[in-house]
């Protein structure tokens, strides 16, 4: 693995391996025992997009591994000005040791890739979030024992990037994934022929989605850079949410997942969210952990 573009370029190995990496090395740190791998390393970080958790998580892993994380906000760089990114990654690529970014188009992440020759992580485009779905499969791991055999059920937007990144890692790994979702808001049918036989299923009923599901999962209704169909997405999207209804179907012990930020009374029930706290930052706190695992395989592999 030189890069992590996308859940859909991983193998069920490779996966399954960053999981089990993630969890020693989250285990290590429980007991103080931190691993300097990537010490005297440079990492740019460029995002067009705004975050709270990919950010702070991928700044302390690199600084926890010994690299210097080196933050460029697109529009600080000459890349919003409309340097082209293959020209971006050429001189980055002579400089960093490797890159992390977030933007909307999934080719500037596999252009830089490619024109950088460095090792490149995709912190978020509008096609996946590979980083999210590792640190979500960790969390499932450590609360249900692992995700053979398990039910996930994706509600709300399921043509965004999660939605699409859940679903290769059902294909990949071979646990169900429902998603519900109104139709215009289901994966189309381009990804679907492109996502081939897989354990994938589309529908509009939530309540038979929910029942008998071991992971309840959602997501805003709003991605960036949809804002100005807030209203409309907000409208359609209202019978999608995850609420105390929902979850009294699911399998005894499942558990209610949320890739954050929430939107409270809108994708996810206020009360739920409350609720499930401890679940839900779990999960955040396993990118961390995650992310970790990605950065040392990729300098391994360099
Ligand atoms: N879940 C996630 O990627 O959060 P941020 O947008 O805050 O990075
Ligand atoms: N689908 C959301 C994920 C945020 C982490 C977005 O793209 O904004």
């Amino acid at each position: 693995m030189k890069h992590l573009l996308g859940i859909e370029p991983l193998t069920a190995g490779e996966i399954t391996a960053l999981v089990d990496h993630a969890l020693e090395l989250k285990t290590q740190r429980s007991r103080g025992s931190i691993t300097t791998e990537l010490k005297g390393e440079t990492w740019a970080m460029i995002f067009t997009k705004s975050s709270t958790r990919t950010r702070v998580s991928f700044e302390v892993g690199l600084t926890e591994l010994g690299a210097r994380p080196l933050f460029l906000n697109a529009n600080d760089i000459q890349l919003g000005r409309g340097e082209p990114i293959k020209d971006t990654a050429r001189v980055l690529g002579r400089m960093v040791h490797g890159a992390i970014i977030r933007t909307y188009a999934q080719q500037d992440v596999v252009d830089f890739a490619e024109y950088g020759k460095i090792p490149t992580i995709n912190a978020l485009t509008d096609e996946e979030h590979p980083c999210q779905i590792l640190a979500d499969l960790l969390t499932i791991r450590e609360r249900l024992g692992g995700w053979e055999g398990k039910k996930v059920v994706f509600f709300g937007d399921g043509d965004c990037n999660m939605g699409r990144s859940w679903a290769w890692a059902a294909k990949r790994l071979g646990f169900e994934l429902v998603i519900a979702a109104p139709k215009a808001f289901q994966p189309d049918d381009a990804f679907m022929a492109r996502l081939g036989e897989a354990p994938v299923t589309l529908t509009e009923d939530v309540e038979a989605a929910a029942t008998g599901a071991d992971v309840l999962y959602t997501d805003t209704w709003v991605s960036m850079g949809r804002e100005a169909e807030a209203e409309e997405r907000l409208k359609i999207l209202k019978p999608f949410q995850i609420h105390g209804g929902l979850v009294k179907l699911a399998n005894p012990g499942a558990i209610v997942q949320h890739c954050l930020p929430a939107y409270r009374d809108k994708e996810i029930c206020g009360t739920l969210f409350e609720e499930r706290a401890d679940e839900i930052f779990q999960q955040a706190e396993n990118r961390l952990h995650a992310q970790k695992a990605i950065l040392i395989a990729l300098a391994r592999e360099r």
